[in-house]
């Protein structure tokens, strides 16, 4: 027997019980009606519905002593809470003991049309969902990345060749693919991990005070260089320093930059020792510096110096087989940061987070699965809880963000059809609906090459 949508009705007003089970018939929903508390439990557990309406003033028992002995013994059961107690105590009570639902007296019809609806709607996404959260998954370690597609596993080999040296890594990829993320697993990788990761942020640095910051000075270098103070390179050790958005260095800063990459050493403001430094330089952008060097903004020596390995890191479009992975990931995360408890995703909700186009990547995908977290109120992430959190995402990105011209969504779409495929150019020609020598001259133009 289909249980999705039987409720059970525990209100001790004679003529509000039987209104409401009238209107909920009508609705189409089994009802089941009682009105003292002790008859609520035990139909409660003769019956386990999906939906509880509970009235708070019971003759016998409270419902809100009754509400956390349900929902400890089932915690999907949806409890929607009617009173006549209209103070805020009360309601943020009912919420923090897991009623999913909270309606005043007297009852709205739409209201209550809407939160038995949406109650019901979550049996239903309950059913047609796919679990993604195990409860044994082992706590993660602090810097991991997430991802098995062609192009991931390409950068996790860079990764792991650079563990034998300190060559200089130049990280390249869109705002929040996870550039930073590389860097750190990059250096927690390396023999010196026990050395500091010093962060430049080159968004911030002043010109006449980049040397000082980098460098560090002498006490009574300047005016205001009251104490000696060590430089971020000196900080480092033989650690790593990241300069992290390399792209928005000024020139005149970037040929200061290109001075010490060359020889490696550096002379605090006001000193007159030498220092040499020992610590791996790995450089982000999410421009495009090639064509920065040809636009004359950016110094392609530096380039040079910065890429002696490089690192593209693909953006989330490209590689949606990482989707379910990281959804998981994330919500493991966010379970535990906000004592949510998502442990399965509606299948509509997993088909949003496909279509939708990341101009974000992996940190607006955490913020949208952080917002739907909470949105959802239960163990399923809702496709109605993405939309909302998309669209609050959307609304805060630029609109040149979202805006893609046609041969830039052609070059992602060939490219993620590649990367599924694994490359393999008669699948991918046969899935594109294109011939091979037509794929072949698009890979060409757009510039699209197999990871090694
Ligand atoms: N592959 C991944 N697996 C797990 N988490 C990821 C992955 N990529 C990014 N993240 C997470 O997404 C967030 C953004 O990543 P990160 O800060 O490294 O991006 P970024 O490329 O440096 O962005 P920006 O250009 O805006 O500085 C971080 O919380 C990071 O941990
Ligand atoms: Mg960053």
């Amino acid at each position: 027997m289909d249980k999705l949508n039987e409720i059970l009705l525990i209100e001790d007003d004679h003529a509000l019980r039987e209104s409401l089970e009238m209107f909920l018939q009508e609705k189409g929903c089994r009802v089941k009606s009682v009105g003292s508390g002790e008859e609520g439990l035990r139909l409660w557990r003769e019956i386990s519905p999906q939906v509880i309406i509970l009235d708070v003033r019971l003759p016998d028992i409270s419902g809100l002593e009754m509400l956390p002995r349900i929902t400890r013994q089932d915690p999907e059961v949806k409890v929607i809470v009617i009173t006549a107690f209209h103070d805020m105590e009360t309601t943020i009570e009912a919420m923090r003991l897991g009623a999913y639902d909270y309606l005043r007296k007297p009852i709205k019809v739409d209201e209550l049309d809407r939160a038995v609806d949406k109650a019901m709607h979550i049996a239903v996404a309950t059913r047609d969902s796919r679990p993604v959260v195990g409860h044994d998954q082992p706590p993660d370690p602090r810097n991991r990345i997430i991802g098995d597609t062609p192009a991931m596993h390409a950068i996790y080999k860079t990764i792991g060749l650079l563990s034998r040296n300190q060559a200089s890594v130049l990280i390249m990829g869109e705002t929040g693919c996870g550039k930073e993320l590389i860097a750190r697993v990059i250096h927690d990788s390396s023999p010196n991990r026990e050395e500091p990761f010093v962060t430049v942020d080159c968004t911030t640095l002043l010109d006449n005070l980049l040397e000082s910051e980098l460098f560090g000075h002498e006490r009574g270098a300047f005016t205001g260089a009251v104490e000696t103070k060590l430089g971020r390179l000196e900080l480092a050790g033989k650690g790593t320093i990241f300069f992290d958005e390399v792209g928005d260095l000024p020139l005149p800063l970037q040929a200061k930059l290109l001075r010490f990459l060359e020889y490696r050493e550096f002379t605090p403001v006001g000193s007159n020792r030498v220092h040499r430094s020992q610590a791996r330089i790995i450089a982000a952008t999410n421009q495009d510096l090639e064509a920065m060097v040809q636009a004359k903004s950016f110094r392609q020596d530096l380039m040079f110096r910065l890429k002696v390995v490089s690192i593209k890191v693909p953006p989330l479009r490209r590689r949606l087989a990482d989707l379910p992975e990281l959804v998981q990931f994330f919500l493991f995360q966010i379970n535990r940061e906000l004592n949510t408890r998502v442990s399965r995703v509606e299948e509509a909700a997993l088909e949003r987070l496909r279509a939708h186009p990341w101009p974000g990547n992996v940190r607006e995908l955490r913020n949208v699965l952080t917002k739907a977290a909470l949105e959802s109120r239960g163990a399923v992430l809702l496709a109605e809880a993405v939309d909302a959190a998309l669209d609050a995402a959307g609304a805060a990105l630029p609109p040149e963000a979202a805006l893609r011209s046609l041969d830039e969504m052609e070059q992602e779409h060939i490219a993620s059809t590649l990367d599924q495929t694994e490359w393999n150019i008669s699948a991918a020609a046969r899935s594109l609906g294109m011939s091979r020598p037509t794929l072949r001259k698009r890979m060409a133009r757009y510039g699209l090459k197999r990871p090694v």
